[in-house]
């Protein structure tokens, strides 16, 4: 966008470009520009949403999707590599959603979805900024999607295990059971149109994440300690 850099973080934070999205209608993405490296303000957020319900008539469905990871050993994380994190992934995600809130309860419909991740089941070794951020999302949405039943408003939790993104592209740490980002889109996209609570793939890692939150931590500890190694 010409003049760009000139404008102001909250209005770069909203610029909003039409698609045609994966779900096969109309769509719009916003994003802040290359020059903001962390999340929206909840103005940009507003302003955004507005903006889309503006140009598409009306919205059916918000996803906070806009995500970054850091894989990092405890023993050398700074605020400099949490802060991002938890500025993109919680920040950022919960104005998205909470912007959409009120175009959503005078509707009397709509689909909140956030994409947060299986990494926020347990806390895992070196991800301690993305497994929280990510745990943080699951228990927004889980609230919301109580909150907002009585208002028409369906709530999905999207919890991938790995998709190969490039997110993943220089990960240090193992990744099993990774999904191409083709079949993971599609999953998405088909399993949304029955608004789940929570859609979780796959299911092998979906399986070992719902039994790790049963282990006690002596023994949760034990079992993913020497994941630790590998960065
Ligand atoms: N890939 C996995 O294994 C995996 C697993 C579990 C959960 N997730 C989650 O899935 C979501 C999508 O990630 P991905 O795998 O597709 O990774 P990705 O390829 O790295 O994409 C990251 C996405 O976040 C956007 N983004 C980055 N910084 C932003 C900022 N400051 N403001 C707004 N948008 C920003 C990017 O927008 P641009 O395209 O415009 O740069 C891109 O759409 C994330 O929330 C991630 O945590 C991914």
């Amino acid at each position: 966008m010409p003049g760009e850099e000139h404008a102001s973080p909250s209005l770069r934070a909203a610029r909003v470009s039409s698609r045609r999205s994966a779900l096969g209608s109309a769509s719009l993405a916003a994003r802040p520009s290359a020059s903001q490296s962390t999340s929206p303000t909840s103005e940009a957020a507003a302003e955004a949403v507005k903006r889309a319900d503006r140009e598409l008539g009306s919205l059916d469905m918000v996803i906070a999707n806009a995500g970054r990871s850091d894989t990092r050993l405890a023993t050398r994380l700074t605020w400099q590599d949490v802060g991002p994190v938890i500025d993109l992934n919680v920040r950022g995600a919960m104005a998205t959603l909470v912007a959409a809130i009120p175009v959503f309860v005078a509707q009397q419909r709509g689909h909140l979805v956030g994409v947060s991740s299986l990494a926020g089941i347990r806390g895992l070794p070196t991800s301690a900024a993305y497994s929280a951020s990510k745990a943080a999302l699951s228990t927004f949405l889980e609230s919301l999607r109580i909150d907002l039943a009585r208002a028409f408003i369906r709530v999905t939790d999207v919890q991938p295990g790995f998709v190969a993104t490039p997110i993943n592209e220089h990960a240090k740490h193992p990744t099993p059971f990774m999904v191409p980002v083709d079949t993971a889109a599609r999953h998405i996209v088909r399993r949304l149109e029955r608004a789940p609570a929570v859609l979780a793939f796959p299911w092998p890692l979906v399986l070992a994440t719902r039994f790790a939150r049963l282990l006690p931590a002596w023994l949760y500890d034990r079992a993913v300690g020497s994941q630790s190694g590998h960065v």
